[in-house]
């Protein structure tokens, strides 16, 4: 799946959308391989490859070594670069030029977060210049601060007309896809029958067009803390963790390395070595 059409597509059919994050070379080829819908190198690497707190304290220079790090390793894939707290909100010439080191990174689109004035031109003058944008409504963790913390959005009745009249801004905007996160299933639901593009769910129940999660969580690799919506495909964290202990044992006791994983003299060569002295 390489272009925007794709995702329209597999909404009309009426087919979901699977989507992932990556942040790395080898995890991307995996979703290469499975042919998965969308790779977004989503800013939450912030938090799960580098081990920060929150998203906020991740810059573009640094977003674009993972952006080529995943382009390098899915090449047959559609990447969304997500753009990074600050990298797009100063001014639109700042969001576009940003946008275009994503895209000259290997990424065939970029993701924004919320809807205002600011950032629907953003969304226009993006896709008026070849590249397409995908929004981001419900929780957006870049705005964390003014929105008072980890919260469910779109409780309310008006709470969902707010949301639903947003997207429908960016998708009047340009948008080609919209991120719904941590909001009622029934909310999700509601927005994603009112709008033509496809909506993508996180933690916004199974009636949007699609689903991303971080990878990490699903795989048990991220352990910091589990969001209620991610379910647990894996348990790499135990896998990792019991094959460390596994290998100092081993190292200690001297067993690894074995023949099998060393390098030997021929004959001739070895015989110069005996007696601990070498003869030359
Ligand atoms: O940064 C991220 O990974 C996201 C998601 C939508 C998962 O924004």
């Amino acid at each position: 799946m390489k272009s925007i059409n794709a995702f329209q597509r597999l909404k009309d059919n009426n087919e979901k959308i699977a989507m992932l994050t990556a942040y790395d070379y080898s995890t991307a080829q995996v979703l290469d391989k499975a042919e998965i819908d969308g790779i977004l190198v989503g800013d939450s690497l912030a938090m799960v490859a580098l081990g920060y707190k929150d998203t906020y304290n991740i810059s573009i220079d640094e977003m674009l070594i993972f952006v080529k790090a995943v382009s390098r390793g899915a090449s047959n894939s559609f990447i969304i670069g997500d753009m990074p707290f600050m990298s797009y909100n100063i001014s639109v010439e700042q969001g576009l030029e940003n946008a275009g080191k994503m895209i000259k990174a290997g990424a065939s689109a970029i993701k924004l977060e919320g809807c205002n004035a600011h950032i629907l031109s953003l969304v226009k003058r993006c896709t008026e210049s070849g590249i397409p944008v995908l929004g981001h409504l419900g929780f957006t963790p870049q705005l964390m601060n003014t929105i008072g913390g980890y919260k469910i959005q779109g409780k309310t009745s008006d709470k969902i007309e707010q949301i639903l009249e947003s997207a429908k801004k960016l998708e009047e905007a340009g948008c080609f896809a919209i991120v719904l996160e941590l909001m009622p299933a029934e909310s999700a639901k509601y927005i994603t029958e009112n709008l033509k593009i496809p909506t993508i769910g996180i933690g916004a129940g199974k009636d949007c067009s699609g689903q991303i999660v971080v990878t990490d969580d699903i795989l048990g690799k991220f352990t910091d803390f589990t969001p209620k919506f991610v379910k647990k495909y894996a348990n790499l964290h135990d896998i990792v963790s019991n094959s460390v202990e596994a290998y100092k044992r081993e190292v200690k006791e001297e067993v690894f390395p074995s023949e099998k994983e060393s390098f030997w003299l021929d004959e001739k060569e070895r015989g110069k070595l005996e007696g601990g002295k070498l003869k030359v």
